[in-house]
């Protein structure tokens, strides 16, 4: 992962967001942020309890970052509270690694307030800069109208659908795959 320089951004509502790559001091709060973000929504491939990250984890991830040219990550700060995480990740695979998996999240009292563009536009910025990713894929829950909108904002569109993508109390749901050239 190449570096990429903080931004800040003021949001509709005036607050100023600083995004930025992770720094190793930053575990503990990750941990504590998933473990957050999945007792808030239901468009996240985990649920309460369901993420099995530590904080030795989120140090190995971090470190891994600094060495692989085919992650990048960003997280999102309000007044020091850790409260967005944004990545993208692709394969070191030769035929496949000029792609690469997107993913975001942010807590809930800050939806809506222009937060996931900030981080997406970040994202976006530093994978055309970086030069080895040619192209961004996501998979969103279909029920995920706020995301899907979102997406389409920042030139996503879609190429097709997982059926049975996801399974949540005894109900599937489809995921909807879509892209963003580079
Ligand atoms: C999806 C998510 C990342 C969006 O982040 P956010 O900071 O709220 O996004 P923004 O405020 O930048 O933009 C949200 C947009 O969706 C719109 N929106 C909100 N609810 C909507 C709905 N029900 N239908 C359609 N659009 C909706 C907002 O009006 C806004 O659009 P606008 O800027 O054109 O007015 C955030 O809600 C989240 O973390 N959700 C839980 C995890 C998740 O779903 N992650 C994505 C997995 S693929």
């Amino acid at each position: 992962m190449a570096t990429f320089p903080t931004r800040k951004v003021m949001l509709k509502n005036g607050t100023i967001l600083t995004i930025r790559v992770p720094r190793m001091q930053d575990a503990r709060s990750l941990v504590e942020y998933i473990n957050q973000v999945s007792t808030e929504s239901d468009n996240l491939s985990f649920g309460e309890g369901e993420a099995p990250f530590t904080e030795e984890m989120e140090k190995q991830y971090i470190s891994s970052l600094e060495v692989d040219p085919h992650k990048i990550m960003a997280v999102g700060e309000i007044d020091n509270e850790l409260m967005a995480v944004s990545d993208i990740s692709a394969s070191s695979l030769p035929r496949m690694r000029y792609s690469g998996e997107l993913g975001l999240s942010l807590k809930k009292k800050y939806w809506n307030i222009g937060v996931g563009q900030a981080l997406l536009e970040y994202l976006i910025d530093w994978a055309k800069t970086d030069g080895n990713l040619k192209k961004i894929n996501l998979h969103v829950k279909e029920s995920n109208h706020a995301g899907i909108h979102l997406y389409k904002k920042l030139g996503f569109v879609e190429e097709g659908r997982v059926s049975r993508g996801m399974f949540i109390d005894g109900k599937f749901f489809d995921l909807v795959c879509m892209g963003l050239k580079l």
